[in-house]
C-alpha cells in the first residue's frame, strides 16, 4: 500500500525511474507535472507565461496535497517540486521519497536539447545551462538530500529499485 516519490533536477530521468517503479511493482504511475496540465487546462510553459512561477508554485504544491492519500502510485515529481513549501516534509511524511541524483555535465547534456518544454530553461546556450545548473543544484541539493533513498541517474539498474521497492 506504499506511495513514492521520484524527485531530482529536470532531466535526472524521473519519469523513466517512475515508469520502471511502477511496472516493478504494478503500481499506478502519476507525472505531477501531465495532472497538474490537465487539472488547470494549460501546460506548464503556459502556466509560466500567464501566472508566473510563484503561482505556479502555489498551484503545484495544491496538486501535490491532493495526491498525498494515494495508494500503490509512483509520483515523478517536477524538479522544483521538493524545494518549495512543506512540500519535502509532506512527501517524506506520507510515502517514501527517491532522489535520481545526476552531476552537472550530466545534465547539460541531457537538457541542452530537451528545453522547449522546460520555461526555466528555454533559450539558454549550453554555457548559460551549465552556469544556471551549478548555482540552481547549490540552492536545490539540501532539499533532495532529504529524500529516503539517493541513487545515482548514471546507469541506474533495476535492481536497486527493486531493493528498495522490496524493503
Ligand atoms: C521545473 C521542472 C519541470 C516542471 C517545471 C519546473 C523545475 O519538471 O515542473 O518546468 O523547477 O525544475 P521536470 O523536472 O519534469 O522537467
Amino acid at each position: 500500500m506504499a506511495l513514492y516519490f521520484i524527485i531530482g533536477y529536470m532531466g535526472s530521468g524521473k519519469s523513466t525511474v517512475a515508469k520502471k517503479m511502477a511496472t516493478l511493482l504494478n503500481y499506478q504511475l502519476i507525472d505531477l507535472d501531465t495532472y497538474i496540465e490537465n487539472e488547470q487546462q494549460q501546460t506548464i510553459a503556459e502556466l509560466f507565461e500567464s501566472a508566473g512561477e510563484k503561482e505556479f508554485r502555489a498551484i503545484e504544491h495544491g496538486s501535490l496535497k491532493k495526491l498525498m492519500s494515494s495508494k500503490n502510485t509512483i509520483i515523478a515529481c517536477g524538479g522544483g517540486t521538493p524545494c518549495y513549501f512543506n512540500n519535502v516534509e509532506l512527501m517524506n511524511l506520507h510515502g517514501i521519497t527517491i532522489y535520481i541524483q545526476m552531476e552537472t555535465e550530466a545534465l547539460v547534456k541531457r537538457l541542452i536539447n530537451a528545453n522547449s518544454k522546460r520555461p526555466l530553461i528555454a533559450n539558454k546556450s549550453e554555457a548559460e545551462l551549465r552556469i544556471f545548473i551549478n548555482e540552481q543544484l547549490k540552492v536545490r541539493a539540501p532539499f533532495y538530500e532529504r529524500a529516503h533513498y539517493i541513487v545515482n541517474g548514471i546507469n541506474l539498474n533495476a535492481k536497486e529499485l527493486i531493493a528498495i521497492a522490496n524493503k
